[in-house]
């Protein structure tokens, strides 16, 4: 990558190792495309430096600038799609989705949903092996409860809207009757010992749900790799429950807990003998190194399970679980709030219906003109999809449908239209285009126009681009290069003519290449037609 070599130039220009470079993209354009600190870091001659390296200027600050020129700019945008293969022969794993069974799939899950996509798409571009995987809640003490209830009423048919109401009522009934957890312990632990009544409901409740998330997959376009879910775990936790207790659990007030350096232990063993959601994450992190050997685990999951996947990763560690080089991650990303910037909850049964909200986005698309039923889901849950990752994902979002749908602006209608606008300027052209082996400045006699310029000094940026979104688990930056990269190819649309001229041409071919892929890596479709 052009940054990389860059690097590389100044590292020997200075006489320093190439780890010490830092390279920016100035503010404003005018200093630069790139810019370094080395010389002042280093307390050397910033001019010396900078006479070695071509486009290189000094600012009075000691700051060595560089301006690339407009052939290495027109050099780099023939392949400008083509991403650095950094994760070659590494795997890394991105849980995400990981809804509850016998719950509505809640907007939190649709936040993981989409934020755990796009980062599975950009570190799968970026050549690493990626595993997806839906850690389904299909197992834990919230099946007792559902099972006290079930047999308390005799209930044979129920739907997600029945299970989620007696679960909410069993809290209910919970607060003035303190023996009802015991029985809903008991009824979790007869199904864990294989009761078989029990097991039947439980996979009664399970298939219910999956119709439902099913449904809503479909509608994200959303595949995930594997959904082995905490029950998968079921007869792998004796494993982790043994090596615990030699190495690191304590016994304490009857349960088997490890002490994490964190404000509260983990717990291993309930007093009953019962598993955690715990005990499951952590058979399900020794499956995963087993079976993936990843240097990578991204939890796609929101903040409110900070202190605990802390003290899961810590956990890990001092079990010998994972080895110094795999990094775990949590992501945490923010919350949803309603539009008076509530939380949107599901506790109180106060539900959020999502397939009520994405149908909502696509019958708003058809109002935006989108007649065509593919177009209309393209651009409505393209839209919903854009609006969450255009925030930067530890943020809160205050859900606003017109902000979600504006046609102007940083959102996702918008850079669709202009990606359509694009391809019907290139529909219009007669003559072949024969990018990328087109010799760019053809046609432009000379000097490129300032429209032009600024398009090249930003397209170029787009691997980078990918690769902080990835490192720094921030489809954001994704999003504000591809809408900064829209704006300015509209300016340049607007002033000049575009059809017979080869360049431009080219150039437009080149930023719906990008707009395209951009948009596919966050999950977004671009149609052709808008
Ligand atoms: N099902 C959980 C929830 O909805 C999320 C699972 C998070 N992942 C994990 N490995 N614990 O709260």
């Amino acid at each position: 990558m052009l940054r990389d070599k860059l690097r590389q130039t100044i590292a020997d220009a200075a006489g320093v190792d190439i780890t010490e470079v830092q390279l920016e993209h100035p503010n404003l354009e005018s200093y630069g495309d790139y810019s370094t600190n080395i010389a002042i870091k280093n307390k050397l001659d910033a001019k010396e430096i900078a006479s070695k390296i071509p486009g290189a200027s000094v600012a009075g600050s000691g700051f060595i600038n560089i301006t690339l020129s407009q052939d290495v700019l027109l050099s780099l945008i023939s392949n400008v799609c083509d991403m650095p293969d950094i994760g070659q022969g590494k795997t890394v794993i991105v849980e995400y989705s990981s809804p509850n069974i016998a719950k509505h799939f809640g907007i939190g899950h649709l936040r993981s949903t989409i934020i755990g996509q796009a980062l599975y798409n950009l570190y799968k571009t970026l050549g690493y092996k990626t595993v997806g995987d839906n850690h389904l809640g299909d197992w834990g003490t919230q099946f007792g409860k559902l099972l006290y209830m079930i047999d308390k009423y005799d209930l044979v048919d129920y739907d997600i809207e029945k299970l989620e109401e007696i679960y909410i009522e069993f809290h209910k009934l919970a607060e003035n009757n303190k023996t009802l957890e015991d029985e809903a312990r008991k009824w979790f632990k007869k199904l864990e010992d294989g009761d078989k009544w029990a097991r039947e409901i439980w996979h009664k409740c399970i298939q219910i749900s999956l119709r439902e998330f099913d449904r809503i997959y479909d509608l994200l376009e959303v595949k995930i790799d594997h959904a082995y879910g905490e029950s998968f775990y079921e007869g792998k936790m004796q494993e982790i429950i043994k090596l615990a207790k030699e190495k690191v659990a304590i016994h304490s007030e009857g349960a088997w807990i490890i002490e994490t350096g964190h404000e509260s232990p983990l717990i291993l063993l309930k007093s009953d003998g019962g598993t955690t959601y715990a005990t499951r994450d952590l058979a399900t992190i020794l499956y995963r190194t087993t079976e993936f050997d990843p240097v990578k685990i991204i939890y796609e999951v929101g903040v409110e399970q900070t202190l605990y996947f802390a003290q899961l990763f810590s956990a890990s560690r001092k079990l010998g679980l994972v080895s110094g080089q795999v990094e775990l991650v949590h992501t945490k990303h923010g919350l949803y709030l309603a539009p008076e910037g509530r939380k949107f909850s599901t506790r109180e049964g106060n539900t959020v219906k999502l397939d009520e909200v994405l149908e909502e986005a696509i019958n708003r698309a058809k109002t935006l003109g989108c007649t065509d039923i593919r177009t209309a889901t393209a651009v409505g849950i393209g839209a919903i999809k854009y609006f969450d990752l255009s925030h930067g994902i530890q943020s809160n979002i205050i859900f606003d449908w017109d902000r979600i749908l504006a046609l102007q602006g940083n959102s996702s209608p918008y850079l669709q239209y202009t990606h359509a606008r694009i391809m019907s300027v290139l529909a219009k052209n007669n003559s072949p285009l024969s990018f990328p082996s087109l010799k760019l400045r053809e046609g432009v006699g000379g000097e490129l126009n300032p429209e032009e310029l600024s398009i090249l000094r930003w397209i170029y940026r787009f691997p980078e681009v990918i690769e902080e979104a990835a490192s720094r688990y921030s489809p954001n930056l994704l999003c504000n290069f591809i809408y900064e990269l829209a704006q300015r190819y509209n300016t340049f649309y607007n002033k000049h003519p575009i059809l017979g001229n080869e360049f431009r041409l080219a150039l437009t071919k080149s930023v719906g290449d990008v707009l395209k892929k951009g948009l596919n890596l966050l999950g977004i479709e671009a149609p052709e037609k808008m």
